[in-house]
């Protein structure tokens, strides 16, 4: 059953559009495309993508697969949650009732998804909700815009939702899981975590609902937090949430520019507003692991925050953290204490015109730390070297740094030797032992044998330069490729080719596909990485590639027999075995001899 819906997602959902989703994919050859893998740090890339084959693989750190692999791997799902995105995307019903396409995280998304219906049709429909309709009335909400970020009301009661949910068949330790309630303190039972709340249901960038954000719409109460959040579940990451990102993502990429604003409101009047490539932070620094879902889509982000960034406050580190992840920062300055919203409200034409007018960080910095500094005044200037450099010291690249402490040295009218040596004890105070350095530069490819590699190199121009395949079958027998998967493979290339005496590479994987689906796996991964390693070569240089490799291949194998042989030799010396002596030295000579025949 499952499988069935797997196959016909496979056929809907094209490999390559999926992966351009993440990353930037280069063309390469026909129907081939290249990346720096998303899975490991490199500079050149070694990710190939094939729309043919509909499979992807990094020659770099050896991760490959189809789409539910490439989803699972750049996401951290499992299968059932892969598979619930991607039916989605395909518009492929699944079978409901088949265990292998739920899983844990997926039923606690149902109950989310539940929940967000229940707290809409409350707001929309119940006349305890007037009061709150009324309120976003009053901040000039729009229907539509209710509609589309499903804008929600918590009744002001002690167990509605759980209530409903069990009714609905929902059990309620998954409910509790859920973030969506709280255990009693006395006794047994639940009660609702939200309550008199507005809500705004958070979405992943695939449209699930996993979290809540609650406004408090009573009045200021001593203990009651104005927002609250859902609590960290199985599917609820604070640090990975960024509000907005499931309808704002496609325009992020579009515009190349992230803009995050501070709150849930500020980024629903921007979308409302029609400038729809904003995310909310809602409220904290942003961590590394929101950037990096930012990167996906853009370098470029701007932040609208209504704070003054030069004390040490979580806008200013939120900051920081995009600079570390080699993104391009700006901010966009608002007026004093208007928050994008507000701003939208007064005069929407002025909130594009903000963004476009976004300073470079460093250009803020100087502004903003200079604004209050009387430069006559030795202790200010003091103060202000401190403070910029210490911002130009986590600038990567020297030019920039030259040009800022040149900039500084100007307004500050000092030396910039005497800049640089301060510049230079910041630097030597920052220095972190090696160990501390990123461990995200992950895994060196794997070791290899060098032989193995060639193996597979000559196997997968085999696969894709059927011209060469004569040569290789003329002169590399099976026996001398010492790894057995690859003998496997080639065998069946033998047969394929002698069978129909050409050699047809669709016609092959079709068939191997059916007799050994996991061959056929391993030579489409092969020929992809032929096609990534030779699609821009000359015929000539193939061939080269060919008949040096084949010779490498056999010498190595007759060279592996010879050690052998030597081994048994002395043995059998040890064992004074005169009869196994003549053998093996006459089998060592001859194997010799055709070693020395193919150098
Ligand atoms: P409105 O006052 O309705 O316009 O909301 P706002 O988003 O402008 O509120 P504010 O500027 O006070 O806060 C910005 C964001 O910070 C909010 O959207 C929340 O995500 C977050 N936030 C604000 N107050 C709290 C709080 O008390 N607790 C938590 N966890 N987050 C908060
Ligand atoms: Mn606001």
């Amino acid at each position: 059953m499952a499988q069935d819906n797997i196959d016909e997602i496979k056929s809907k959902v094209d490999v390559v559009d999926l992966i351009q989703e993440f990353i930037q994919l280069k063309p390469a050859g026909t129907n081939n495309f290249k990346a720096n893998c998303p899975f490991h740090h490199e500079k050149t890339p070694s990710f190939m993508v094939s729309r043919d084959k509909q499979i992807w693989h990094c020659f770099g750190c050896g991760e490959g697969g189809d789409i539910f692999g490439f989803l699972m791997k750049m996401e951290g799902l499992e299968f059932p949650e892969a598979l619930r995105i991607l039916a989605k995307k395909a518009g492929v019903q699944l079978q409901y009732q088949d265990p292998a396409i739920s899983n844990q995280k997926t039923k606690l998304q149902d109950i989310c998804r539940a929940a967000a219906r229940f707290y809409h049709k409350v707001l929309v429909d119940h006349p305890k909700a007037k009061v709150v309709r009324d309120y976003l009335k009053g901040r000039q909400m729009k229907d539509m815009t209710i509609e589309t970020w499903q804008l929600g009301y918590a009744p002001e009661a002690w167990d509605t939702l759980n209530k409903y949910l069990v009714q609905k068949g929902y059990n309620e330790e998954d409910i509790f899981l859920a973030g969506l309630s709280l255990k009693k303190d006395r006794g047994v039972g639940y009660i609702d975590r939200f309550r008199n709340r507005l809500m705004f249901p958070i979405w992943d960038i695939h449209g699930n609902v996993i979290g809540f954000g609650g406004r408090w719409l009573g009045e200021d109460k001593e203990g009651v937090a104005k927002y609250i959040n859902s609590p960290q579940t199985l599917i609820y990451d604070k640090s990975r949430v960024l509000y907005g990102i499931d309808k704002a993502r496609q325009d992020i990429k579009k515009e190349k520019l992230a803009v995050v604003v501070e709150g849930y409101m500020d980024c629903i009047s921007s979308h409302e507003a029609g400038v729809t490539n904003v995310v909310a932070s809602s409220g904290t620094a942003l961590t590394p692991e929101q950037v990096r879902l930012l990167k996906r889509y853009s370098i470029n982000v701007a932040f609208a925050f209504d704070q003054d960034l030069a004390g040490d406050n979580a806008a200013k580190r939120g900051i920081e953290v995009a600079w570390q992840e080699e993104i391009s920062t700006k901010i966009i300055r608002l007026p004093q204490g208007k928050d994008p919203d507000e701003l939208i409200k007064k005069d929407p034409a002025q909130w594009p015109a903000a963004i476009a007018k976004a300073q470079s960080i460093m250009e803020f910095y100087f502004e903003s730390t200079l604004a209050k500094a009387d430069l006559d005044n030795v202790e200010d200037k003091k103060k202000v070297a401190k403070i910029l450099l210490n911002i130009i010291s986590k600038l990567a690249d020297p030019i920039e740094q030259t040009h800022y402490i040149q900039k500084l040295a100007g307004l500050l009218q000092v030396e910039e030797e005497i800049l640089r040596d301060k510049l230079g004890q910041i630097l030597n105070k920052q220095k972190k032992p090696v160990s501390e350095t990123k461990g995200d530069d992950k895994p060196a490819p794997k070791y290899q044998d060098r032989f193995a590699v060639l193996a597979e190199r000559i196997i997968g121009i085999a696969l894709t330069a059927p011209v060469n395949l004569t040569y290789i079958i003329d002169h590399l027998l099976p026996e001398e490729i010492m790894e057995d998967k690859l003998v496997r493979l080639y065998k069946n290339i033998i047969i394929h080719y002698t069978k129909k005496q050409v050699f047809d590479y669709k016609d092959f994987i079709k068939t191997m596909a059916v007799e050994d689906s996991d061959l056929a796996a391993y030579a489409e991964v092969l020929s992809l990485r032929s096609d990534h390693d030779f699609s821009e070569e000359e015929d000539e240089f193939i061939k080269q590639e060919v008949v040096g490799g084949v010779k490498d291949l056999k010498r190595h194998s007759i060279q592996v027999k010879l050690v052998a042989i030597q081994q048994k030799l002395s043995q059998s010396e040890k064992a004074n075995d005169k009869e196994a002596i003549d053998s093996y030295t006459q089998e060592f000579s001859k194997l010799s001899a055709e070693l020395n025949k193919i150098s």
